[in-house]
Order: C-alpha cells, then structure tokens, then sequence
C-alpha cells in the first residue's frame, strides 16, 4: 500500500506558490494596526467582528472587502512589511518560490504609485531570500472591471517604475468582462518580455478561458474550474500542458463548489491536467498554501506521490529560469 500522504514542514516537498494575491494576505490583527497607526477609522470594533464578516455569498462580496480593507496599505514600509510577513510565512509552510500577484490599480486610485507599492515589495523579496532561502517574484494584475484605459496606464507606470516584473494577469470581478476586451494591453506586456497569465473560468463561463488562451496568449490559466465543463477546452489545455492555478479553500468561501470534496483534483488530474493547488487570498480563505494541501491530503486521502506530483506541477508551472526549475525538482 502507498504512504499516505504528510504535509509538514519535516517532510517537505518543494512547492511554488503561483496564485497568492499579496492584498489577500493582509491578516486583521495587521488591518487593525495599520489603520490604528494612521488614525483610520474602520467600521469594526474588534479583529474578531471583522474575521466575522468574512462570510462570502460569491467572488463580488469577497472583492467588496478586499478592497476596503486594502486602504490601509498607504507606504512602501506598508508593502514591504505585508509582502515579508507572507513570504515568511510560506517558507514555514514549505513553499520554495511564490510568484505574487499585486493590484497596482487599486492602489494608484488612491495616489499609492506603482513604485510605492513595487519598491516595498522588491524590498520584502531581497530581504526574505537572504533570510529563509524562499525566492519570488511579481505579477501585475489588471483590475478587469475597470477601463481598459486605466489597465494601459497601470502597465506604463510598472514598466517605466524600473523594478523587475515577472508577469502580467488578470483579476477581480470576472462575469461581464471577458479576456479579450485587454488584447492590447497583454500585446503590450508580451512585447515588453512579460509572462502572461489570466483569472478565467472561476465564475465566468469556458468561453473566456478559451478567450484567455487564443486571444490574450496567456501560458497559465488561473483557477480555470469551468474548463472542465468543456471536453474540447480539457484536451486543449491537456495537449498543450497549459497549467491551471487552483485555489481549494477559494472555491469553497466563494461558493465556486459546496464543499471540498467537490474540489475536481482527481477529475482534473485524471485529464491530464497540470493543475497546481494554491492559497489566492488566505487571510480570508481559512489558510496557506499548506493548510489547503493537508485537508486535501485528506479529503482526497492523497499519497505521497500524489503530492509528488502536484509539487512537480507546480515547479514545471512555474516562471523560474531553467537553472532556478532545476533546484526544486522533485
Ligand atoms: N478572484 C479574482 N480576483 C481576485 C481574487 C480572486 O480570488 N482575489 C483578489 N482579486
Ligand atoms: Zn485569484
């Protein structure tokens, strides 16, 4: 009989985290200092009333608070001390490599520049490497329920900020903005070397990952769940080992799925699919990359092996060079 499976930290294997917005690991003890520290007001007497509120109905009522308490993030210490709490955290719980998505938009709204917000986490990046090992990297989102002009300046004011960028993706709310009203924008950022990924499929149809690939050019799929609606979209993303970011803990607070035992990794894996399990927002999903890993383990009652697996997947996803790739593999 195989082993059954043991995520800890003894036991570790080299995991990628590729699908963690960095705003989403903002923990309420933090909301609380920040906006005590900057005399905020915020519309909760205690940590505890506002974990309370974190009941979401679906992806817009998860976005209605990320966005508010987002607010306080204001400096480049803000976003250095944000980035480094999460990179130390993943490195506890086994994570090798993590690419960071970041919201530049939603920060420039409030006159938060793109180098503010770069410069701390650049920052957080050196110096959690230098500490623990863990390497990471950026990617830019483009908010797709705001205008395609502000996705266009967003992406001018990353590449002429100088800091060193991965990526560009593509979040927020999903239904009503397909992929392919940002071609220009993702033309754009390939031209300019970045890697190109995009949220599709967590509440909008397989339409718009199809979108996401043909259009846009994206090399990973995040989440992706409704591409498995569509037989010709699996073998698609089969044949041309197009990865999807899956995010468990997500899909049950945003009710992609009831429950974690409808989380589709066997039916996933089963089509060849190189799908990999992340955290996306674990301040308000009830955890990190590996406490999401163990209650599948043992939901899924997930062999050694099978978590073999899933690590290699995510270091084959990953955009590290070859040389980085070869460090982690497993
Ligand atoms: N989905 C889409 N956009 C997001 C998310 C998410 O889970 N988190 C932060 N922005
Ligand atoms: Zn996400």
């Amino acid at each position: 009989m195989s082993q059954p499976a043991q995520i800890s930290v003894a036991n570790r294997l080299p995991f990628c985290e590729l699908h963690v917005h960095i705003e989403g690991t903002l923990e309420p003890p933090t909301i609380f200092a920040l906006a005590r520290a900057k005399g905020m007001a915020l519309p909760y007497d205690s940590e505890a009333e506002l974990s309370d509120a974190y009941q979401f109905t679906d992806l817009q009522s998860f976005l209605n608070l990320y966005y508010a308490n987002l607010q306080v993030l204001q400096t480049e210490d803000d976003f250095y001390e944000l980035a480094a709490s999460y990179l130390r955290r993943a490195h506890v719980g086994g994570v090798a490599h993590a690419e960071m998505f970041v919201d530049p938009q939603a920060h420039s709204k409030r006159g938060i520049s793109a180098a503010t917000v770069l410069g701390g986490l650049q920052r957080a990046i050196t110096a959690v490497s230098r500490e623990t090992g863990i390497t990471s990297s950026i990617i830019v989102c483009v908010l797709r329920d705001d205008p395609v002009e502000d996705a266009e300046r967003m992406l001018d004011s990353v590449l002429e900020s100088g800091f060193a960028v991965t990526g560009l993706g593509l979040d927020s709310a999903e239904v009503g903005y397909p992929p392919s009203l940002f071609k220009g924008v993702f033309d754009k950022a390939r031209a300019a070397g970045l890697r190109l990924v995009a949220h599709a499929g967590e509440e909008g149809p397989a339409e718009y990952v199809w979108q996401a690939l043909d259009t846009l050019g994206v090399e990973r799929i995040d989440h992706g769940n409704r591409a498995l609606e569509d037989p010709a979209l699996v073998t698609r993303l089969a044949n041309d080992h197009i990865p999807l970011t899956m995010c468990p803990f997500s899909n049950v607070r945003l009710r992609v799925i009831r429950e974690l035992s409808d989380f589709p990794l066997r039916k996933a894996l089963d089509a060849g699919l190189q799908i990999t399990i992340n955290s996306d927002d674990p301040a308000y999903f009830g955890g990190y990359l590996d406490d999401n890993l163990r209650a599948l383990a043992s939901t899924f009652s997930l062999t050694h092996e099978d978590c073999a697996e899933l690590a290699r997947n995510s270091v084959k996803a990953s955009f590290m060079s070859a040389a980085e790739r070869q460090r982690l593999e497993c």
